[in-house]
């Protein structure tokens, strides 16, 4: 059964904006995109939205639902009430292009951070066979379809703009954590995770692993083995003695 919604949609640009009302119909079975689109051919065709797959699997549609980091195609209309006002609106921690489109190039330039995969040199093909429960655990990470929800949401850069020179956010940590565990990636990446991209500003909130539309068990499965495996060397009795004697 049909009905009509009352949504509240940020509109604007880089100077500035401000939140829109609109009455607009829902359908049975729609998602939040659904009624965006709508808004679109019937009353703002000018509103602006990135999507692409509208299937939960390119990333593009994140957005800020009632105030939580969201993919606006994977949020159900029947998760709210009829007569419950809706609001959406861009991405908070990246700069908005216009109404709810972001400019997310914030995580491109800390992807480009990362060292790549590191193979030994001398490494042939077939002549390693990696274990299942390696593959399983690098499986998960790369299930990540780089919404950037985890990005918006970490308290670390969401209000701080001035953090995020030093944080590369729970996306990248949690990439450095999935080279770093891979058998054949000879590149030492704690330094990199500690010093350079600010492991050591995330205090677990878990946020991250909460927004998280492929639910990736960023926290637990990647940045809290990412800490301990800096904690091992830095309080590893042989390395500590090594700084010691050769790093005066
Ligand atoms: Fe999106 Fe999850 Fe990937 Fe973060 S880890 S970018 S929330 S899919
Ligand atoms: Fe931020 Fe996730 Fe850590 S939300 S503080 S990166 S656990
Ligand atoms: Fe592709 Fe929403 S449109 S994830």
């Amino acid at each position: 059964m049909g009905y009509d919604a009352k949504f509240r949609v940020w509109r604007g640009d880089i100077d500035g904006g401000e939140l829109h009302d609109f009455t607009v119909q829902v359908n049975e079975g729609e998602v939040v995109l659904d009624i965006i689109h709508r808004l679109q051919a019937t009353q703002a065709p000018d509103l602006a939205v990135r999507w692409n797959c509208k299937a939960g699997k390119c990333g593009s549609c994140s957005a800020e639902v009632n105030g939580r980091p969201r993919l606006l195609c994977m949020t159900r209309m029947s998760t709210f009430q009829p007569d419950e006002l809706i609001t959406v609106t861009p991405m908070r921690t990246f700069p908005v292009i216009r109404d709810l489109v972001t400019d997310v190039s914030f995580n491109y330039q800390k992807a480009r951070e990362i060292p790549s995969f590191t193979p030994p040199e001398d490494l042939k093909p077939g002549d390693y066979r990696m274990q299942q429960v390696d593959v399983e655990r690098s499986q998960e990470f790369r299930k990540c379809i780089e919404c950037f929800l985890c990005q918006d949401t970490c308290h670390v850069v969401r209000d701080h703009e001035e953090n995020k020179e030093s944080f590369a956010g729970p996306r990248f940590l949690m990439r450095i954590a999935e080279l770093e565990m891979h058998p054949l990636d000879v590149a030492d990446r704690r330094d990199l995770a500690q010093e350079e991209q600010g492991l050591g500003l995330c205090n677990i909130t878990k946020c991250c692993t909460e927004v998280c539309p492929e639910h990736i068990k960023i926290t637990d499965n990647a940045l809290i083995p990412m800490k301990e495996r800096v904690a091992d060397k830095k309080y590893d009795p042989l390395v500590w003695l090594g700084n010691k004697l050769f790093r005066r």
